[in-house]
């Protein structure tokens, strides 16, 4: 807690990543830091095999390629007559993977605290050359060239739940919501990587639906990739938003106490010099604790 030492002798209140990082050291004081690389480290792992994959196929550049779904179900488009729907689709991909690499670099909190000039420039990448272009991309592919109703649904959801949530993540950090805005963009990280779940998940979606090729399916393989592409989109997304959703509750449940219970709010009144300091009210919990730790001697 030197830095925080140092801070309080004066000078300047803390930019948005130190109160940030300070946020998360009053949030889990003491906690092993090891567990979280070694996820991240799983999470990265994953990113560089699914986009070695991705981009062995894609990387050709081949204007003949397309969906591998819709390949399987013989709708195939000719490029002389869609030219735009590959290079729709290699952008999306091409944004995705931006946000699948810049998100690992955000999420570490070590460069975020270490380096919070690269936090913001990876920031920016992450949401404007990653997100926001993967999504209208994707909107764009569904809109013009829909694979079936089936998966449009998915893919419209998860696409303006993406950008929703990532543009308002962003939206707190500008009104210096630090702590809302380290929450609201791990969730966006997390509808990222739905993706990753998506690809593990779709050998059981498919051997389950599988199942009833014959029978409910009367064997049509155009049906069945349907209903395989819109589960496994739905399944996806609903696992990527309660892990999440999981991870923040346990972080919320390892503060300590007095951060949950804050002494105002059991009726106790504040000193006189400590209600003139009174945070704003779109303060979240941390960030008032941060606030009181630096300006503590
Ligand atoms: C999470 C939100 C996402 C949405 C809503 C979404 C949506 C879409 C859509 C609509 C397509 C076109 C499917 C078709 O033409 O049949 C597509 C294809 C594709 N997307 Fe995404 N995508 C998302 C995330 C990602 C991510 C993070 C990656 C990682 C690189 C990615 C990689 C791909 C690839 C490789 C394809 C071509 C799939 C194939 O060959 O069948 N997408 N996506």
């Amino acid at each position: 807690m030197e830095h925080v030492k140092d801070r309080s002798s004066g000078d300047s209140p803390p930019r948005g990543e130190e109160r940030e990082n300070l946020a998360v050291q009053a949030d889990r004081p003491g906690r092993p830091r090891r567990r979280r690389y070694v996820f991240l480290g799983i999470v990265a792992f994953c990113i560089l095999v699914s986009l070695s994959i991705t981009w062995s196929r894609w990387g050709q550049f081949d204007p003949n390629l397309g969906s591998q779904a819709r390949e399987r179900a013989n709708i195939e488009l000719s490029p002389e007559e869609h030219p735009l729907y590959y290079w729709m689709l290699l952008s999306h991909i091409a944004g995705a993977s931006i946000a699948l690499v810049a998100g690992v670099l955000q999420v570490w909190r070590g460069l975020r605290t270490r380096h919070p000039r690269v936090h913001r420039t990876v920031g920016r990448v992450y949401v404007f050359a990653g997100v926001v272009p993967a999504t209208v991309l994707a909107l764009l592919v569904t809109a013009f060239y829909p694979f079936s109703v089936a998966t449009a649904f998915s893919q419209v959801a998860l696409s303006l739940l993406w950008l929703g949530v990532t543009l308002f993540g962003l939206a707190l950090r500008r009104q210096g919501r630090i702590a809302e805005h380290r929450r609201w963009m791990f969730r966006s990280y997390a509808l990222t990587c739905s993706v990753l779940v998506v690809i593990a998940i779709d050998p059981f979606v498919q051997l389950l639906v599988s199942t009833q090729y014959h029978s409910r399916l009367n064997g049509n393989l155009d049906i069945y990739l349907q209903v395989k592409e819109s589960n496994v989109n739905w399944l996806g997304l609903l696992i990527s938003i309660l892990i999440v959703e999981g991870y923040l509750e346990y972080e919320r449940m390892r503060r300590p106490k007095r951060l949950i219970e804050p002494p105002a709010a059991s009726g106790e009144q504040l000193p006189p010099a400590a209600q003139a300091a009174a945070p704003e009210p779109h303060e979240s919990q941390a960030e008032r604790e941060v606030e009181k730790t630096v300006s503590t001697p």
